[in-house]
């Protein structure tokens, strides 16, 4: 079979290990390190990290794939993809839906984001040390109380997010995750190390590791999918627009595996530096979403050389959210670029305008302006269940339609192989994966998020 073509006025990643490191970098954010950890802790530990594990390689793996394969195979962002695939019919909706869903995610991820930057200076400034627990929850309180303080950090995690994204595709996004994403992973397995080797640290392992399948309820299960698809990037385009970027001579499937891979390591070990930590110091490891910003500058407090960890810890958090950002931001970027012909750096802005705007509003009505609002659910929120358990899940379920019923044979396995180069004696079973497994469980999720089921 002869070689794909390769376009060669697009921007590409130059390198596997870049291939890598942007997806994995997309992959792994504050859905590894702030959210994964308190799910698993509320979900009873070691019972929901095997459902977790098996939702990954059933249906995380095959979507992820999928988006590849309409990425590369177009060469064209998550909208003109589907154009280029079935012209004239309504596809591109799923393309279309990606992008509102990328403006959403941006906006509110940006806020938490911007907390991990605030969070990082009070590491800095050593705010954490000598504070008892009331003193913690009182230095989170203040902060969200400001009028001025969460606004300027989400303008400012958006604005360096816009930095990266208009050097563009190689000496952007590739440049800095190439770098980012290995301190990270050294970064993590330092944190890991002084947690594991604090006194009474087994208990935080067993938690983690010993499943208890009779704390497992249904809920878990829907819960174990949803953040799977939110973790490992899937169900936006995201991965349709990186896949875009992928030379036609990497090998698909090897990528999909190690990035899938990195990520639920990464969750691991985030979980592995946080528990026996949070067991050491006799602290309820179902705190939920604050497990990050309140129980852990409490282990910090007391811990040894706690200013050094918390310092670390809060570095590692805006990094790894940094590297998630801007692949929503590409998701748009490469909307705008390509199919409004605008410049990168136009198009750039524009975008982060948006996304400012609506993470203002996002923050405010946490705390300040709860006015923002819709039937008494406030905007951070909604943004939050719509994008995640609305767009996420249907997105994710006609990508797999499409390829599964769609997409030409011939072709899907002429970019799985790149050509005939890699054998993908995998094919019947992404084929059976994207047919039956993933559409039917991604419906499940997604009636359950609509409280259907
Ligand atoms: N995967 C990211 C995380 O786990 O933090 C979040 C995310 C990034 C979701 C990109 C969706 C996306 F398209």
């Amino acid at each position: 079979m002869a070689q794909l073509p390769q376009s060669t006025t697009r921007d590409s990643f130059g390198s596997r290990f870049g291939v890598i490191a942007a997806t994995a970098g997309s992959a792994v954010g504050l859905g590894n390190i702030w959210r994964f950890p308190y799910i698993a802790g509320e979900n009873g530990g070691g019972a929901f990290l095997i459902i977790y594990l098996v939702f990954i390689v059933l249906i995380g793996l095959p979507v992820m794939l999928s988006e590849f394969a309409i990425g590369r195979s177009t060469q064209r962002n998550a909208f003109g993809a589907f154009r280029k695939l079935k012209p004239g019919s309504k596809w591109f909706l799923v393309g279309i839906m990606g992008i509102a869903a990328a403006f959403m995610i941006n906006a509110f991820y940006s806020v938490i984001a911007g907390w991990t930057l605030e969070y990082l200076v009070k590491a800095a400034s050593n705010q954490f040390r000598g504070t008892d627990p009331q003193g913690v929850s009182l230095l989170f309180s203040e902060f969200q109380s400001s009028s001025w303080r969460p606004l300027m950090w989400t303008l400012l995690f958006v604005s360096i997010s816009a930095f990266v994204v208009i050097a563009g595709i190689k000496k952007g996004i590739e440049k800095y995750t190439k770098i980012l994403m290995p301190l990270l992973v050294i970064l993590i397995l330092i944190l890991g190390v002084r947690s594991i080797t604090l006194p009474n640290a087994s208990q935080g392992l067993q938690f983690l590791f010993q499943p208890d399948f009779s704390k497992i309820q249904a809920s878990s299960i829907i819960v174990a999918l949803g953040q799977a698809f939110f973790s490992l990037s899937v169900g936006m385009g995201t991965l349709i627009t990186y896949g875009s970027y992928i030379q036609k001579k990497e090998n698909l499937g090897a990528s999909t595996v190690s990035v899938a891979f990195a990520d639920t390591l990464i969750a691991v070990l985030a979980g592995v530096a946080i528990f026996p930590a949070v067991f050491a110091f006799g602290i309820s490891p179902e705190s939920g979403p604050d497990l990050v910003f309140i129980t852990l500058p409490n282990v910090f407090a007391q811990m040894k050389g706690g200013y050094f960890f918390a310092l670390m810890f809060f570095f590692l958090l805006s990094v790894a959210a940094l590297t998630s950002t801007i692949s929503i931001l590409e998701v748009v970027v490469a909307y705008f670029t390509e199919e409004m012909k605008i410049s990168r750096l136009k198009a750039t802005i524009l975008a982060s305008i948006g996304i400012a705007f609506l993470g203002v509003l996002c923050s405010l009505s946490l705390y300040n302006v709860p006015e923002i609002s819709i039937a008494g659910v406030n905007l951070f929120g909604i943004l939050e269940y719509t994008a995640s358990n609305i767009l996420l899940p249907v997105g994710g379920f006609f990508i797999v339609i499409f390829v599964a019923w769609f997409f030409k044979g011939k072709l899907l396995k002429a970019e799985l192989s790149s050509g005939s180069r890699f054998k993908i004696k995998y094919y019947p079973y992404f084929m059976f994966l994207v047919r039956y497994i993933a559409p039917l469980a991604i419906a499940l999720v997604f009636l359950n998020g609509l409280g259907l089921v």
